[in-house]
């Protein structure tokens, strides 16, 4: 699979349009932890959730008040925004520890059949990280499991995290990275527009089996050559 690489004005907006649909159309959504997103979801919350499931991409094995939770994010910027409530939010329990949390959160997704997810929010860290895939570590590799516990994180906050794997998320029926800023140009050039790249981002492009999207700003494209990518001025 390919990705269709889109730079846009405003990431936050764009992403947001896409956001709106997938949960006014009920679709189970994977959420993105990261701050990219949080502007996406504050934009988003505008829309009609109550029919979507809500899920998440990853977790850091923090409480759920913390600061550094990608649940408190989502919590912050779309849940408690919402004039009703989803359909279901499953969080991802970090606060048990990595291998128990990525166990119980294996099973909510066998238990509610939420494979293939219907969009799937990613982000990109600067070394081609996605959700909590790091680049050289075993986890990026997994190739059975839905989720795994990442007990040593690559980038800030260095704490354990849990994530799904490459097969969980490529399965998805649609997938939108959300990109922006100079410091993920190299990432972006390495993970989308380079063949046979290694970072855990173009693993999950090269395995999906729906439809891959990279909205991107002119900053997080400026390492693109000409043509890579449909610009919306
Ligand atoms: C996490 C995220 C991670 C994030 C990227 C980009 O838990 O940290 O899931 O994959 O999406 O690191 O993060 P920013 O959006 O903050 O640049």
């Amino acid at each position: 699979m390919r990705a269709t690489l889109e730079t846009v004005e405003d990431v936050a907006a764009a992403a947001a349009e896409r956001i709106a649909d997938a949960a006014e159309a009920g679709r189970s959504i994977v959420l993105a932890g990261g701050s990219t997103p949080r502007a996406a979801y504050e934009l988003a919350a505008r829309a009609d959730w109550s029919a979507a499931k809500i899920w998440f991409g990853d977790e850091r094995c923090v409480a759920k008040d913390d600061p550094r939770s990608n649940f408190r994010m989502a919590r912050d910027s779309l849940l408690e925004n919402l004039v009703e409530p989803p359909a279901a939010v499953f969080r991802i329990e970090g606060e048990l520890g990595a291998s128990e949390a990525a166990h119980r959160y294996a099973a909510e997704i066998f238990e509610h059949e939420a494979e293939p997810f219907g969009l799937v929010l990613l982000g990109l860290g600067p070394d081609g990280h996605t959700a909590s895939l790091f680049p050289g570590r075993p986890e990026a590799h997994e190739a059975e499991a839905l989720v795994t516990a990442v007990p040593e994180a690559g980038l800030e906050p260095f704490v354990p995290r849990v994530s799904l794997t490459v097969p969980a998320l490529a399965s998805a029926r649609e997938i939108l990275f959300l990109v922006s800023g100079e410091t993920k140009a190299e990432a972006v050039r390495q993970s989308f527009a380079t063949e046979g790249a290694g970072t855990p981002a173009a693993s999950v492009v090269a395995a999906a089996h729906g439809r891959v999207s990279v909205l991107l700003d002119a900053a997080a494209a400026s390492r693109l050559g000409p043509g890579s990518g449909s610009g919306h001025p």
